[in-house]
C-alpha cells in the first residue's frame, strides 16, 4: 500500500475510474454478486425500457416495488470515505476526473467537479416526446416517494397512479423517462469522448469498484495502460482488470482509498 500511495503521489493527471463498488458503502447495491440488484430484478426485464413497458402492464406490483426499493436507496444514500477523499484530492489538483459508470450523484456531492458519467444521470428526465431534458431534484422524488405509500392495491388501482405519478416533460407534458443508459442503448458519446481523452492523457489510472464487464466502459483500463499510465485497481475481489494493474487491492473502497489517496499526500 505504501508503494501504490507514493507513486499515485508523484501523479497529477490522475483519472479516477468507478463502478458500483465504489457507492457499496453509502448503501446502493452493486449490479452483480450477492445482494446485487441484477439477483432481485432480472437484468433482461428491469435493464431496458421495453421490458420495464412490459412490467407495468403485466406486473405492476413489481415495477413498483422496483421504483419503491430505487427511490429509498437513492434518497438515503450519502458519500463516502471514497467519494469525499476523491473530491478532495480532484480540488487539489491531483486529480484530473473521475469517470464513472454510476447514475447516482454520490461523486457530484462528495465535491468532485469533473464527473463524465458513462452510463447517464438517475437525476435528469429526458422526454420521450420531445427529447428535451430537465432536474429529477430530490424534492420531487421524495414526492414521488409519498405517493407511493399511499398507494392502493389492486392491479388496476396501480396501474392508474403509476400513470399519474410518472414525470411529465415541463415544455411538452409527455412523459420522461430517466436519462440513464439501458442495456442496448449507446452511451452519450461526447462523454464517452471526453472521458477517452482524459484517460490517453492521464499518468495514473485508479479503478475502484468495478467488475469490468460492461463496454464500451471497461475498455478504458486497458486504454490507460497502453499508453503507460500507471494502473491501480481497488475492488472486493479479482478482476480481468487485476492481471494488468501495476497494483490491486481488495476490500472496502471507503478504507482502501484514503489511504492510497491521503489528504496530505506522501512526498514521491
Ligand atoms: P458490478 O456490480 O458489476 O461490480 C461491482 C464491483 O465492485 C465488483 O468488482 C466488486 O468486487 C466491487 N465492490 C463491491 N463492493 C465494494 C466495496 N465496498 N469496495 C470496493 N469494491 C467493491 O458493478 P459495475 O462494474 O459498476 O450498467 O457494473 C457495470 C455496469 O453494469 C453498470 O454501470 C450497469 C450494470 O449493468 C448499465 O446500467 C448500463
Amino acid at each position: 500500500m505504501t508503494e501504490a500511495a507514493g507513486r499515485l503521489s508523484a501523479c497529477r493527471r490522475i483519472v479516477v475510474f468507478t463502478g458500483a463498488g465504489v457507492s457499496a458503502e453509502s448503501g446502493i447495491p452493486t449490479f452483480r454478486g450477492e445482494g446485487g440488484i441484477w439477483e432481485k430484478y432480472d437484468p433482461d426485464v428491469f435493464g431496458n425500457i421495453p421490458g420495464l413497458g412490459q412490467v407495468w402492464l403485466t406486473q405492476p406490483q413489481r415495477l413498483l416495488d422496483f421504483i419503491t426499493d430505487a427511490l429509498d436507496t437513492f434518497l438515503a444514500a450519502q458519500p463516502n470515505a471514497a467519494h469525499l477523499v476523491i473530491g478532495k484530492a480532484e480540488a487539489a489538483g491531483r486529480i484530473r476526473a473521475v469517470v464513472t459508470q454510476n447514475v447516482d450523484d454520490l461523486h457530484e456531492r462528495g465535491g468532485t467537479r469533473t464527473v463524465f458519467k458513462l452510463h447517464g444521470d438517475l437525476y435528469t428526465l429526458r422526454c420521450l416526446r420531445c427529447g428535451r431534458s430537465g432536474p429529477l431534484d430530490r424534492g420531487r422524488m421524495e414526492r414521488i416517494r409519498d405517493q407511493l405509500d399511499g398507494m392502493r392495491s389492486g392491479r388496476l388501482a396501480i396501474l392508474k397512479k403509476l400513470w399519474e405519478i410518472m414525470p411529465r416533460c415541463g415544455e411538452c407534458e409527455g412523459l420522461t423517462r430517466p436519462d440513464v443508459v439501458f442495456f442496448g442503448e449507446s452511451l452519450p458519446a461526447n462523454v464517452l469522448r471526453q472521458a477517452e481523452e482524459e484517460t490517453r492523457s492521464c499518468d495514473a489510472f485508479l479503478i475502484v469498484g468495478t467488475s469490468g464487464v460492461v463496454y464500451p466502459a471497461a475498455l478504458l483500463p486497458k486504454l490507460a495502460r497502453s499508453r503507460g499510465a500507471l494502473v491501480v485497481e481497488v475492488n472486493r475481489e479479482a478482476s480481468p482488470y487485476t492481471e494488468m494493474s501495476d497494483f490491486s487491492f481488495f476490500g472496502p473502497a471507503g478504507s482502501i482509498v484514503p489511504e492510497l489517496i491521503p489528504e496530505s499526500p506522501r512526498p514521491a
